[in-house]
């Protein structure tokens, strides 16, 4: 895996947003996976603000969705989408697909949303965040490392962490639609950012620990372009920090690449 530890959020969001749009002007990035919650907005940011026609014919899938919340409801994905990404990315909504949590069939939509994306000829880079139990999307601890779209049960941990974005934790749903830790690693390449000292143990655990499914994220060690871009505070328990600023400051080929 590829670590970069950087100082803010800001400078994460550029970081990311640079290798993006590198992507779109070389023409190797045409399906971008994204992600919700508080850790990747500073990548949509930064798009924004550097926005060009290429960037915006971009088709993009998302990572999850709850189960049972109406799509015009402010918290489910499908409008944190509409507003985070379809609106600064300036995409066309007709190529910006999000798991559906209503559909009556919903082990058919998973099935519809699996050859969504592959029709598109596959996902060539995921952006990720990850939740303190070391999920990715919402594959929780224990997921298949060869799991495909699916519904899952949230952990009372995930509802709680996500409660602050409802009324109270009672109105967090129970259940979700996620991208499967199998479908994430056959993204072309993956690029996973954290901030903060409450996901240090998550990030030690995903890039350090054993590949596991007790921490969703490990297997990104299985993935062979898989870059975590991080700050101090999330790469505190980190024991080979040192090592990966080393590699930042002398990189192999003056690109940054590994
Ligand atoms: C939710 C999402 C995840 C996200 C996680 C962390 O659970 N399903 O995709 O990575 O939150 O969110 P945050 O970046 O806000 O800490």
């Amino acid at each position: 895996m590829h670590i970069v530890i950087l100082e803010t959020a800001s400078d994460i969001g550029s970081y990311a947003g640079d290798l993006i749009l590198r992507g779109v002007a070389a023409g190797t990035l045409r399906t971008l996976g994204v992600a919700t919650g508080s850790s990747p907005l500073s990548i949509y940011k930064s798009l924004e603000h550097r926005w060009t026609p290429a960037l915006g014919a971009l088709s993009a899938f998302a990572l999850d969705e709850y189960v049972g919340l109406p799509p015009d409801h402010p918290e489910s994905y499908s409008a944190v989408i509409r507003r985070e990404v379809t609106g600064r990315l300036r995409l066309d909504p007709a190529r910006v697909h999000v798991p559906q949590g209503n559909a009556p069939d919903l082990a058919a939509a998973c099935r519809d949303f699996e050859d969504a994306i592959t029709a598109a000829g596959g996902i060539d880079l995921q952006i990720l965040g990850i939740g303190r139990n070391g999920h990715i999307g919402f594959n929780e601890p224990t997921s298949s490392l060869a799991s495909r779209t699916r519904v899952k049960t949230l952990m009372s941990a995930t509802r709680m962490d996500n409660s602050r974005f409802f009324a109270d934790e009672q109105q967090v749903p129970r259940h979700c639609v996620t991208q499967g830790l199998g479908t994430i690693l056959e993204a072309r390449e993956v690029l996973l950012v954290a901030q903060g000292a409450a996901k240090a143990e998550a990030i030690a655990r995903a890039v350090e620990g054993p590949v596991s499914s007790m921490c969703p994220a490990s297997a990104l060690q299985l993935h062979p372009r898989a870059t975590v871009v991080i700050d101090e505070e999330a790469a505190r328990q980190l024991t080979l920090r040192d090592y990966y600023r080393y590699v930042q400051e002398n990189p192999v080929d003056g690109s940054g690449a590994q």
